[in-house]
């Protein structure tokens, strides 16, 4: 694996950037066990520190991690609890923590406005008050968000409830139930990790990396897998499968579960989306998890990722259940308040960049209403903090089935408009607001992002629609 070719970025078909072996053991981010919670918290500890990773063994990268040189813990809470976080930043420059997908109040929601600077520590805390689904959390200071996620600063966060509980998917972590963090990379002969950018798209590697692991392999020992996979790329969108073309069942989007299992080959995944997916293995099965090329910039190459053996002898898993949730789907009445948005270039929403002053749009809370993003030149994707939503349509048709859940990130192909169902919220603050931005990083970082404070309904037409900043970013 020395031997790897310098990748200057340009697209390449030829698989990863080089031929894999998968010879490294799958990497498992821990999972982080609570401090001890007397008073029915669960705190988590996690530090933001600088380290040394070998993505190429032997040959040591400088990169940044939670709790460790590289990625994050994994995180994992139920529906009803209430969490402690103690987010420490030792990196040399300030930072802050966002909880992507997370249902919380804005000042605990670690957008840019939440900066810790270095050496400081934030403790925000919550309930913890959706349903069972797949979080993840990174970082998001103004103008900075890109380098501090490439570096290494992500990891995932699961929610569990009652009602997934009763459907004996499999879940024992690193057992049948595993995380797969996607992640391009450029990284040198000498192993170090490249920041060259790409114009428009910014980072755009050529090594994969699967929980932080280059060229990896997973032994699997149950008959059904469960591979909780997160695009936590900056700006590469993957169109996932695997080797032999196998089939496998969807079972969950970014903010929940599917109404039932929705079988496919592929699944399309955009930086910050989630899939919830189960596979089904036979004994000594060898099949490679791989991403093929699509033809929008930020999809092209055809790429192996992880290969995945089963064991000579494997547990049986228990079937699938016929339906997961009973959760109606997010649905928006015939007079739901429409609001239109179009991505400019790669750097502005509605012909404006991102100011931290600025409240661009106010929702009152709990609404339902329908969002409208036109994409107007490049590829982009399209985030929203404390909401979920239900993608109605992107250019009049209809999302594959398997995407057709509870989301709060969705592709948006070049020119191409989504039409969304938006299930807002009811923690209230008319002076911190929330985010909507692309999530390519690069373009969130240029200024594609903009701020919405959610309000007591009513209450609307006497917010400010400045508010105060500190001089961050
Ligand atoms: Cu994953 Cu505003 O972010
Ligand atoms: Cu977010
Ligand atoms: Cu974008």
């Amino acid at each position: 694996m020395s031997g790897l070719v310098g990748c200057g970025g340009a697209g390449s078909s030829e698989g990863n950037a080089a031929p894999l072996t998968y010879t490294n053991r799958l990497r498992l981010p821990p999972l982080l066990e609570p401090e001890a919670d007397g008073d029915g918290v669960r705190r988590f500890a996690l530090t933001l520190q600088t380290g040394m990773t070998e993505f190429f063994a032997g040959k040591p990268a400088a990169t940044w991690g939670f709790n460790g040189s590289y990625l994050g813990p994994t995180l994992r809470a139920r529906k009803g609890d209430r969490v402690a976080m103690k987010v420490t930043n030792q990196l040399p420059e300030s930072t802050t923590v966002h909880w992507h997908g997370m249902r919380l109040p804005a000042v605990m929601d670690g957008g840019p406005h939440q900066t810790i600077e270095p050496k400081a520590t934030w403790t925000p805390e919550w309930k913890i008050e959706q349903s069972a689904t797949t979080l993840w959390y990174h970082p998001h200071p103004h103008g900075a968000t890109s380098m501090h996620v490439y570096r290494g600063l992500a990891g995932m966060f699961i929610i569990d409830d009652a009602e997934a509980d009763g459907l004996s998917l499999p879940s024992s972590y690193g057992v049948d139930d595993f995380p797969i963090i996607v992640q391009d990379k450029t990284i040198e002969a000498n192993g170090t990790l490249s920041e060259d950018t790409r114009p428009t798209f910014g980072i755009m590697g050529n090594h994969i990396l699967v929980n932080g692991t280059y060229d990896p392999f997973l032994e699997v020992t149950t008959s059904r897998v469960r591979l909780r996979i997160l695009n936590a790329s900056n700006a590469r969108t993957y169109h996932l499968g695997f080797s032999d073309g196998r089939p496998f069942h969807v079972i969950g989007t970014d903010s929940g579960m599917l109404r039932k299992p929705v079988q496919t080959d592929r699944v399309l995944l955009s930086p910050a989306e989630r899939a919830d997916v189960v596979v089904e293995f036979a004994t000594g099965d060898e099949v490679v998890l791989q991403s093929s090329s699509g033809d929008d910039d930020i999809d092209e190459g055809d790429f192996n990722l992880l290969k995945i053996r089963a064991a000579g002898r494997l547990k049986a898993s228990p079937a699938l259940p016929g339906k997961l949730t009973a959760a109606a789907p997010i649905a928006a009445s015939p007079g739901a308040r429409v609001r239109r948005f179009t991505l400019n270039g790669h750097d502005a929403v509605n012909k404006r960049e991102m100011d931290m002053s600025r409240i661009d749009e106010v929702i009152p809370a709990g609404a339902l209403e329908i969002w409208e993003i036109e994409n107007t030149v490049y590829a982009h994707n399209f985030h929203i903090h404390e909401a979920a939503f239900r993608v109605l349509s992107i250019d009049g048709k209809a999302p594959p089935a398997y995407a057709d859940g509870p989301k709060d990130t969705v592709y948006i192909p070049p020119k191409a408009t989504a039409r969304l169902a938006v299930q807002f919220g009811r923690h209230t603050d008319p002076v911190m607001p929330y985010m909507f931005h692309c999530h390519i990083l690069r373009h969130e970082d240029e200024g594609m992002m903009g701020q919405f404070v959610v309000v007591e309904p009513g209450t609307e037409g006497s917010v400010s629609r400045t508010i105060p900043t500190h001089g961050h970013g």
